[in-house]
């Protein structure tokens, strides 16, 4: 019979890519958390008009990317393929755009983009974000940029930060204008004459290079804001430079998702292949009001996780693996009281058989234990244990009370 596979883009993680995961993701809680950051945890299904009204239908991701189907209740559904439009939703559904104040979350799971799969783009893949609602301040993209660069150095990762900023509905809309115009008299790839209907910002983002040729001359967003965001602009780069976080701007950063307003980042590693984006951010003042909500600022980012996992440097913990084994019968009942109580301090592997001496030596050997505890009758007999510490050749005979 033919063997079940795994779907195209679509992985397991396990063993070591497992504990890089999890490692990752106690680091970057422990962290969200001590920003003022509380958990959010969003359906993986949602409406499919979530994302066509926020992502934006032009969007690669909404138009070509989708994994979306009808439901039996006549829905149209989709597998989210990102978390921000879902804490929008889910911040308006819980009133929180009526409630003013400051409100901040953490989120990490599965995503899911029907792409074309190579290294470091999955179809199923695994971001941690945060977002910040209810602060207008250009200040809190500073702070959420130096939260970021913290959670991805608390690993050992180092990157490039990358910024621009994509306006708002005052200068946008005016630049967009003046794009079209120009677009209009350069001949560009198939894609690129596409988006100039659909949305012209996005050409800056073509990998042609011979589009990129022709677009170096044309005007950016950049050097067209308004007098308001071209100030946020100079507050968020000098606010970087007081916190000594070095960054370049990149005026063809325009982001893959429609709902950016000003600031917009990018983290970059040079330490891994052409997929090298391992997180995107900015703000999105627009979004909660589009969405249906009173109008309410945001800022947040995501950590695409699977391309981080050949960066991250686990800790150099040496941790302590138990082996513990009864010699008889008798004995077992003790053993499974010490089993439990050193649970709550180290790993603990057991046999739930009684066994030979040599048995256990040979079990513990073979499941890489650092320590083993053996308890026979004579141990039994005089209230102790006799243990081995592989690491350091030690043998000794511990007082059960003092184990
Ligand atoms: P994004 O740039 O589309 O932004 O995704 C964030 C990160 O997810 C990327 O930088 C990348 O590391 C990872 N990623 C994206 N697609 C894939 C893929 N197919 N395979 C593997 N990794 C991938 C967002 O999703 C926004 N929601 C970020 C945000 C939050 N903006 C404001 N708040």
């Amino acid at each position: 019979m033919d063997t079940i596979q795994s779907l195209r883009g679509m992985n397991d993680i396990k063993d070591s890519d497992a504990e890089l995961l999890s490692y990752f993701l106690r680091q970057s809680t422990d962290i969200a958390i001590k920003h003022g950051y509380s958990y959010i945890s969003t359906p993986i299904l949602e409406q499919t008009a979530l994302f066509q009204r926020s992502v934006g239908d032009s969007s690669d991701i909404v138009s070509k990317e989708m994994y979306r189907f009808t439901d039996k209740g006549d829905n149209d559904v989709c597998l989210r393929p990102e978390g921000t439009a879902s804490i929008v939703r889910s911040f308006i559904e819980k009133k929180l755009d009526r409630a003013g104040g400051t409100h901040r979350f953490f989120y990490h799971g599965a995503m899911f983009r029907y792409e074309r799969p190579q290294k470091g783009r999955l179809r199923q893949f695994h971001q941690f974000g945060c977002e910040t609602f209810g602060e207008d301040s250009c200040m809190e993209d500073v702070f959420v940029i130096d939260l970021l660069g913290k959670i991805l150095s608390s690993v050992g990762i180092s990157y490039d930060i990358y910024i621009n900023s994509l306006g708002c509905e005052d200068c946008m809309p005016i630049y967009k204008q003046n794009l079209i115009k120009k677009l209009q008299t350069i001949s560009l790839c198939e894609d690129c004459s596409r988006r100039i209907a659909t949305n012209p910002i996005r050409v800056f983002d073509c990998k042609n290079k011979t589009c990129q040729d022709k677009l170096k001359t044309v005007d950016k967003i950049t050097d067209n804001l308004c007098e308001t965001c071209h100030g946020d602009f100079e507050a968020v780069a000098l606010a970087l430079d007081n916190l000594g976080i070095k960054y370049y701007i990149n005026k063809n950063l325009v982001r893959g998702l429609d709902y950016y307003t000003k600031t917009a980042f990018e983290f970059v590693s040079h330490d891994i292949g052409s997929q090298n984006a391992i997180a995107g951010g900015g703000r999105y003042d627009r979004l909660v009001a589009h969405l249906g909500g009173r109008q309410r600022s945001a800022v947040g980012f995501a950590i695409g996780v699977e391309r981080l996992l050949e960066l991250i440097k686990l800790p150099d913990r040496k941790r302590t693996i138990w082996y513990m084994g009864a010699t008889s019968p008798q004995a077992l009942k003790l053993l499974s009281q010490i089993v439990s109580a050193r649970r709550d301090k180290d790993i603990v592997m057991t046999d739930y058989k009684s066994r030979s001496f040599v048995k256990h030596i040979s079990n513990a050997t073979k499941k890489f234990a650092t320590n083993i505890a053996i308890i026979g009758d004579k141990e039994l007999a005089n209230g102790q244990v006799w243990t081995k510490d592989f690491m350091k050749n030690e043998e000794n005979l511990v007082d059960i009370s003092l184990f």
